[in-house]
């Protein structure tokens, strides 16, 4: 029989853009999502968790064919059953899917709603862009009023000062509605034609396909372009215009600073009315290294990378998060009944790359109390019995299953700072009980077993 070669494979590793979440890691961002979750609770918000596959009509329809999540960078496949479908690239559109499917139109309005979910899209990777990354994302449906677009911004503002990134700034614009947006995007269409020579190819394909897309451009060419177009502002109707109009006048009785920001549209085709980002305001007007995904602009901390025919592209501080209004995503999504949303999405890693966030531990977190250390085999045999009565009153430990040694485990127990050891040896499994040390002390108590969880009482 001949011997089968041995393997020569390359050690396992994640799939490019995308990584392990362990340790402290683990901790910062349970801790986060859960005091996020937490604020959100307090405003009076639902959690709901959509599943990680959708149908791909689903992106196509709702966040719309010509945006590069849609184009370019959903991981979509065919199931074997034929079905089409893609790991959810963002969060909305599956929350709008869920409204519909389960009919809360008929639940007391608006329904609120937070999520804490994995999303997915297939970008270049770099700092703070992740192929997997975590957002938090708030969803108001089923009402068209101004007060749920502050809701959300002022939600996301108190989320953001408890993770300590108490300086932000607001970029926000309105894109109209159905009856004054098409007369805006005519009005912009014809002014890019004037200058059809000047402008990058980008712009170019963006002319035909998608005009409001123009105002994403940052290649350095098209700037002086783009800012003499003609703003959304100045051509919005009157129902939009009062709409913006009552949510900055919210975010002024709220304290919370902004910016219009005329060029903001953002990179889903969702949108309506109110569109908004947040980024960190930072003394040296960096908050971090990339660009926001709305492509929209902040002139604050640009640097500069190479992009088409090595033309200097203008690049923003990264957006820690963004949203806006929704009012016809149902239509969109095949709903019979307009469902008017608002929400926003913050992205949890780029939080922790900010040098002013405060790590928050999460509450299931458990310091431990005690080293538990045994030795020889019948004590091993003994002690998932003790460690149990442990559980039951509450006391979180740290063991070495693994080791032997009094010297090498009491070393261990050293190491981790832990205020008590139980050591357990074949004398105490015999005897039924254990030795309580104190590793600060190092004064030690025999303790029966059947008295060890009055004996941890007395002890905190
Ligand atoms: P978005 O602007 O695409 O909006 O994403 C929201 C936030 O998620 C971003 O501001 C950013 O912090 C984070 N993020 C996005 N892509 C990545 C990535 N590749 N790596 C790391 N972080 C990322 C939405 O997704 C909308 N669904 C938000 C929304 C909710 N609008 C209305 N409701």
């Amino acid at each position: 029989m001949s011997k089968k070669p041995i393997s020569k494979k390359e050690p396992p590793q994640t799939v490019k853009g995308m990584h392990d979440v362990i340790g402290s890691e683990y901790y910062a961002l349970e801790g986060f999502l859960e005091k996020a979750s937490e604020v959100a609770m307090y405003y009076g918000f639902q959690p709901i968790r959509t599943p990680v596959l959708e149908k791909e009509e689903l992106f196509r329809s709702g966040v719309g064919e010509g945006t590069d999540i849609v184009e370019k960078e959903m991981y979509a496949f065919r199931t074997k059953g034929g079905d089409h479908v893609v790991m959810r690239p963002e969060g909305t559109a599956p929350v709008m899917r869920a409204y519909i499917e389960h009919g809360m139109g008929s639940w007391p309005q608006p329904v609120m709603l937070y999520y804490k979910e994995h999303l997915f899209r297939h970008e270049t990777p770099q700092r703070g862009r992740m192929r997997e990354h975590t957002q938090f994302g708030l969803e108001i449906l089923g009402t068209p009023k101004s007060i749920a677009d502050a809701e959300i911004i002022h939600t996301f503002s108190a989320i953001l000062k408890e993770a300590g990134l108490a300086n932000i700034i607001l970029d926000i614009n309105s894109i109209g509605d159905k009856e004054c947006r098409p007369r805006y995007i005519r009005e912009l269409a014809n002014y890019y034609k004037k200058h059809i020579g000047e402008i990058c190819n980008d712009c170019k394909r963006r002319l035909k396909e998608n005009p409001l897309r123009l105002l994403d451009c940052k290649n350095e060419k098209c700037q002086p372009i783009k800012e003499n177009a003609p703003h959304s502002v100045t051509a919005l109707c009157d129902a939009c215009r009062k709409h913006f109009k009552e949510v900055l006048e919210y975010l002024e009785a709220l304290n919370i600073p902004f910016r219009l920001n005329n060029n903001l549209v953002r990179g889903l085709d969702y949108y309506t009315r109110t569109v908004f980002e947040i980024a960190e305001d930072t003394d040296d007007g960096t908050s971090s290294d990339s660009h926001p995904e709305s492509e929209g602009e902040n002139e604050k901390g640009k640097d500069k990378s190479k992009k088409e025919d090595g033309i200097e592209e203008a690049r923003a501080p990264l957006a820690l998060g963004g949203g806006g209004r929704y009012d016809y995503l149902a239509r969109a999504l095949g709903s019979r009944r307009e469902v008017p949303g608002v929400g926003g999405g913050i992205g949890t890693e780029r939080i922790f790359l900010s040098k002013n966030w405060e790590r928050q531990n999460p509450r299931i977190i458990k310091q431990p109390k005690i080293y538990f250390i045994q030795l020889g085999f019948d004590a091993k045999l003994k002690s998932l019995g003790i460690i149990e009565i442990l559980r039951k009153a509450r006391v979180p430990i740290t063991q070495s299953l693994a080791k032997d040694s009094l010297g090498s485990q009491l070393a261990a127990a050293e190491k981790v700072r832990v205020p008590y050891a139980i050591i357990f040896g074949q004398k105490e499994a015999l005897d039924d009980t254990v030795i309580v040390r104190d590793m600060n002390t190092r004064s030690q108590d025999t303790v029966r077993i059947a008295e060890l969880s009055k004996y941890l009482k007395g002890m905190r």
